[in-house]
């Protein structure tokens, strides 16, 4: 399959573009030097230069609470974005993939949040993030929108990355006890990714790893035990008492009331997912990822 794939320098574009490589599929990666995905005509330009048959948009300003001071930048990198490769997606027949996020719930519900759920997100970037969802919809029918949360893998910056690294610089490092998510391996969301790429079938996907999700800290109690690092420079603290700019759900596990009837096997579990990273940045394993069109 010929795959245009935006976002490639971060966490999950890095993940999908080395997935679809080994796939065997051609794939053209760009990354936010070679492609601003809020310039439209530099994206109708690439897109139709290139003329994939799908377009996976892993590209987003996920600095959630530097989103909550620059609405317009927020709005600009995740909903006119996502609307403009939705269009040119259109324009050119192909398939369009968009991620989206947890976070475009509240948090109030007890147990997981499904596709029968309303949104209603919190924060400036929850808000941008869910007008992604819809302007690319409305844009094109052909639209996969990938809802996933609490990623974790090699490359780019999150959560657990942040924590271990500090916990092994000898740093204090905090998790939350009482916020609950459902982790989500990079490598197992490419796999997924491109799997719904196959399948071409226009809607909704939750998608993360398998398991009953976790709390911030067990996550990391868990990463920290598997790394090696002493666990008891991690801090474990209360949702309230950490006071950010953004609003974030309390509670944001998904579950896919789609994957299952269509066929997809669940993903391995998180704690699985865990093992496999702690391994791959033990042996320093690190693979160079092609850029440009
Ligand atoms: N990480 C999570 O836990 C999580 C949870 C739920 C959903 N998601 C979603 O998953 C997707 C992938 O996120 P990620 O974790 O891979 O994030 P990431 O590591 O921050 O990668 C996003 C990439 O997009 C680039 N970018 C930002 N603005 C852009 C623009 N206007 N045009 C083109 N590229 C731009 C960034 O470049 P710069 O670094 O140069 O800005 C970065 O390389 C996003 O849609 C995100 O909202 C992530």
């Amino acid at each position: 399959m010929k795959i245009f794939i935006t976002g490639a320098g971060g966490l999950v574009g890095r993940a999908l573009v080395e997935h679809c490589a080994e796939n065997g599929d051609e794939v053209v990666a760009c990354d936010r030097a070679s492609l601003d995905i809020s310039d439209r005509n530099r994206v109708d330009e690439l897109v139709s230069k290139v003329s994939p048959q799908a377009v996976i948009n892993c590209a987003a300003w996920t600095d959630v609470d530097g989103c909550e001071s620059d609405v317009v930048r927020s709005d600009a990198a995740n909903a006119l974005g996502p609307e403009n490769l939705a269009r040119a997606s259109r324009n050119v027949g192909a398939l369009f993939i968009t991620i989206s996020t947890d976070y475009v719930f509240d948090g109030v519900k007890e147990g997981f949040y499904t596709q029968r759920d309303n949104p209603n997100p919190l924060s400036v970037y929850a808000k941008s993030k869910l007008a992604g969802e819809r302007r690319s919809q409305l844009q094109h029918a052909r639209t996969i929108v990938v809802r996933t949360g609490f990623i974790f893998g090699v490359g780019g910056k999150n959560f657990l990355s942040t924590i271990v690294e500090r916990v092994r610089r000898g740093e204090r490092a905090k998790a939350i006890s009482d916020a609950w998510g459902t982790p989500t391996y990079a490598d197992d969301l490419a796999f997924r990714l491109r799997e719904l790429a196959g399948l071409d079938l226009p809607g909704v996907f939750h998608v993360v790893s398998s398991g009953d999700g976790a709390s911030y800290s067990a996550f990391a109690q868990e990463a920290m035990k598997l790394a090696g690092c002493d666990e008891s420079n991690l801090e474990v603290v209360s949702f309230d008492s950490l006071t950010r700019p953004a609003p974030r759900p309390r509670n944001s596990r998904l579950r896919c009331l789609l994957s299952e009837p269509l066929g997809l096997k669940p993903l391995p579990s998180w704690q699985d997912g865990l093992e496999r990273f702690v391994e791959r940045i033990s042996q320093k394993h690190t693979k160079k990822s092609q850029f440009g069109v």
